[in-house]
């Protein structure tokens, strides 16, 4: 029985459902848990296990970069796990990266056309690009695992050049990707 802070960002408002479908989940497993924004949260001493969640901008959200290594200290200190909403990952059957167990949604990962040579968008979507700069920027902090889940794109939310990134460069297709059974799972197993 933990006390959990769900701490979480978002771009266009999708991400904080996720988080609360995570709390849900950890609550029936008999935790006490808080879904928080980062821009609520000054103190984090009173939480036995810490979970960051923010969608991929242009890699992971930049207030979810700063969010750990402003807190890297205390972080590294509780139980912690990351995970990231995004609308774009290549399969490539990746477990772990640098030793931190990596957990891959199954409904948005897309096998590449071609393993041996990759198209732009599907290297950029290579789950080592999206973590690896992630456990860089607080390297002290080693998360029980990190997800990366399908999220939602909605064109009307974004605003042009956004747009234009999305369809240019991931090819994404406006849509709902969140997979919540999946979501659920791994709620379901973190040891947090
Ligand atoms: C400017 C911009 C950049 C994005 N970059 C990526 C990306 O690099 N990889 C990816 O898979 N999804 C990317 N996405 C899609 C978002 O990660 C996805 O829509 C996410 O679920 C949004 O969460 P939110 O509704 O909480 O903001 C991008 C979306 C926008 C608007």
């Amino acid at each position: 029985m933990s006390d959990i802070l769900i701490a979480f960002t978002t771009n266009a408002g999708s991400t904080p459902e996720v988080a609360q479908v995570i709390a849900d989940e950890l609550v029936q497993r008999g935790n006490t848990v808080t879904v928080k924004d980062f821009i609520e949260i000054n103190d984090m001493s009173g939480y036995d296990s810490v979970i960051v969640g923010a969608p991929m901008i242009l890699g992971w959200h930049k207030g979810a970069m700063k969010f750990i290594r402003k807190y890297r200290n205390v972080l590294s200190a509780k139980k912690c796990a990351y995970f990231c909403t995004s609308i774009s990952i290549t399969k490539d059957g990746t477990e772990t990266i640098n030793g931190i167990p990596v957990y891959i949604d199954p409904f948005t990962a897309k096998e590449p056309a071609n393993i041996q040579k990759l198209a732009i968008n599907e290297k950029y979507a290579l789950p080592e690009n999206y973590v690896k700069p992630i456990l860089k920027q607080a390297p002290q902090v080693k998360p029980l695992s990190i997800a990366l889940f399908g999220g939602k794109l909605d064109m009307g939310k974004l605003n042009i050049f956004q747009m234009i990134f999305v369809m240019a460069i991931i090819r994404a297709q406006p849509g709902d990707y969140r997979n919540w059974d999946a979501i659920r799972q791994w709620a379901k197993e973190l040891d947090i």
